[in-house]
């Protein structure tokens, strides 16, 4: 058995469900995943192969069951590459939920806003990413049973789910911005010259995280949604330094609006 299989099937061993919707929540979103119905909860370090969080106390763990009638699977806490992880560790769990039966992933994270006419507290749906981390996942030997080697990247983010996020966004009176996002490996936030670049390439918003689950996720022919939630402005726009704290604020914030537009996505999704 390959560590995939190993993982997976032990998985199996404890879920009854077949998930179809994987959902990788960002920072502050994680009691979306204690809502979950007829939750089985499984702790990352129980699993075969499976990375462990690296900051303390906060080991992770996978929680499958029901979400507004869809067979759901969650990680409630996400790696990143800034802690040291390797990019199979980070996207591991993308490979895990494929196996598992997921179909499409929605994808949450925060970001810093680029763009200068969006506000801390926006949230933005993710139209397509720049990855700033030169790194891909797939680099090294492809295994085409889990897909192939030169996948297409031209809508990575499903044209069809980000009509349905802003249609039901509008419905609800949510501001729901559109751009692009930038990933970065951090851990230190970018310099204003930085974001100017970034900014004349292109992006709308800039985070460390989601692109390589995202790669990973299109990789396996899984659709793909992402939202992220403009918590800051971007370094050098403000006069104010950057803070994780006002990060954490901000997701906090948001969060009642953003818990809403996911609930109202699972419920439409096909
Ligand atoms: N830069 C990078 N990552 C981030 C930011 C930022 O300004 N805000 C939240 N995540």
């Amino acid at each position: 058995m390959t560590l995939l299989q190993e993982a997976v099937a032990f998985i199996q061993k404890k879920v009854k469900v077949e998930p179809k919707i994987g959902l990788i929540l960002g920072s502050g979103l994680g009691m979306l995943a204690d809502e979950i119905q007829n939750a089985v909860t499984i702790a990352y370090d129980q699993i075969p192969h499976f990375p462990v969080s690296t900051v303390e106390g906060h080991a992770g763990e996978l929680v499958v069951g029901e979400l507004e009638g869809q067979k759901v699977i969650t990680m409630r806490g996400r790696f990143h590459l800034y802690e040291g992880h390797a990019l199979e560790s980070v996207t591991f769990p993308i490979r895990v939920m494929k196996a598992l039966g997921v179909e499409t992933i929605l994808v949450t994270n925060a970001a810093g806003g680029v763009n200068t006419s969006y506000e801390p507290g926006n949230l933005m749906l993710i139209q397509d990413h720049i990855n700033l981390m030169y790194r891909n996942p797939l680099i090294g030997p492809n295994d085409a049973s889990l897909g192939e080697r030169f996948p297409d990247m031209s809508t990575a983010y499903d044209v069809e789910l980000r009509e349905l996020a802003a249609k039901l966004a509008a419905a609800q009176g949510i501001k729901l911005q559109s751009g692009v996002y930038a990933a970065v490996l951090g851990p230190s936030y970018e310099t204003p010259a930085e974001i100017r670049m970034i900014r004349a390439v292109g992006a709308d918003a800039v985070g460390m995280s989601t692109v390589p689950e995202v790669i990973v996720a299109r990789h396996a022919g899984i659709r793909v949604l992402g939202i992220s939630c403009i918590t800051n402005m971007a370094a050098g726009i403000l006069p104010q330094p950057l803070s994780h704290a006002e990060v954490m604020e901000t997701a906090e914030r948001v969060k009642g609006d953003f818990v809403q537009l996911l609930h109202s996505i699972l419920k439409e999704l096909r």
